[in-house]
């Protein structure tokens, strides 16, 4: 564990070193992770910040609404809305990793443009300890680290939370009075339900992804897991009403975890099941089905591509 005091102090003295006079931006997801780098470079830098919030159209329900309530202290935040530009970049992509290499091509493009903007010349992340060693070991390249493109018009790049695990992250958050919303939030990874959608990313197919996720995220929170949501995986036969149907089959996910790293998939009681199948099948007409994951990491990862 870390001494959190310390750490912001010399995490804070790290980032007004490291950007000196000059204006940075901040990728804010919502997460935690972004959240307290965030929280860091503003008490670092205060007004030379620029917290952007990219809307990339791959976020959970609610999420930009919660953004500009929970953020509005900030006065320079900026949200953007990038959904049409998203979903034109992952037209066609179905490749795993091209479609993190998407994902992260733009999201830094969005974040150069803002930052012409603001004379940025420095960008901040929320990159955690595992997103490295997972990158470093290639077993997936996360948007944030591996699949920068190769030229990046900043003169620098700041983690300040490059070191710590997830749970150290929260107790940061915590020490930084963030909101329980933002430090005992579930993880949420970067490339959002695009890695939640098993094929080709549709609007149809984040839609489903979306809403399912949002009740599994209500139906599971009494059980605490590390991790739960709902990931669009093929098409099946069903019944509704008196036709046959060809729907969408939805997975649900729910771990517990204490950094992503390795996972068991929680043992929920089957009225939670039943209720959150009920739920799924019965707000959305073209879900046909849904399926519990009871795959541990290993063999598993948490998230479905
Ligand atoms: P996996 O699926 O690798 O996930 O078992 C481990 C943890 O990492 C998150 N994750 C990501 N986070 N960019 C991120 O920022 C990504 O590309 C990415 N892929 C997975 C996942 O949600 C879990 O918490």
């Amino acid at each position: 564990m870390v001494d959190a005091e310390a750490f912001i102090e010399e995490a804070t003295a790290e980032i007004g070193e490291a950007v000196g006079d000059a204006n940075a931006v901040i990728a804010l997801s919502g997460g935690v992770d972004s959240s307290v780098a965030a929280a860091l470079a503003y008490r670092a830098i205060g007004e030379q910040l620029t917290p952007v919030y990219v809307d990339t159209g791959l976020m959970r329900k609610g999420e930009t609404e919660g953004i500009r309530e929970t953020f509005a202290f900030m006065e320079s935040l900026t949200v953007v809305d990038a959904r049409d530009r998203f979903l034109d970049a992952l037209a066609g992509v179905t490749d795993p990793e091209e479609k993190r290499h998407a994902i992260g091509e733009q999201f830094i493009r969005e974040f150069e443009r803002e930052a012409k903007e603001t004379d940025a010349e420095f960008l901040v992340q929320g990159t955690i300890y595992p997103d490295r060693i997972e990158s470093e070991g290639n077993i997936k390249s996360h948007h944030n680290v591996g699949g920068l493109p190769e030229v990046v018009d900043f003169e620098g790049i700041v983690e300040p939370v490059r070191d710590l695990y997830k749970d150290e992250v929260r107790e940061i958050a915590r020490a930084l009075d963030l909101e329980a919303v933002i430090s005992e939030r579930m993880p949420f990874p970067g490339p959002g339900l695009a890695v939640r959608i098993i094929g080709e990313v549709t609007e149809e197919k984040l839609g489903v992804a979306r809403d399912a996720t949002h009740v599994v995220e209500e139906e599971v929170a009494e059980h605490d897991p590390w991790q739960a949501f709902a990931a669009v995986i093929g098409k099946a036969t069903g019944v509704k009403g008196d036709n046959r149907v060809h729907g969408w089959v939805v997975s649900v996910r729910s771990v517990e975890s204490r950094d992503g790293m390795t996972a068991r998939a929680q043992d929920l009681p089957w009225e939670t099941l039943q209720r959150i199948q009920s739920r799924i099948t019965g707000e959305n007409d073209d879900v046909a089905r849904v399926v519990y994951d009871v795959t541990h990491k290993p063999p598993a990862t948490i998230e479905y591509e």
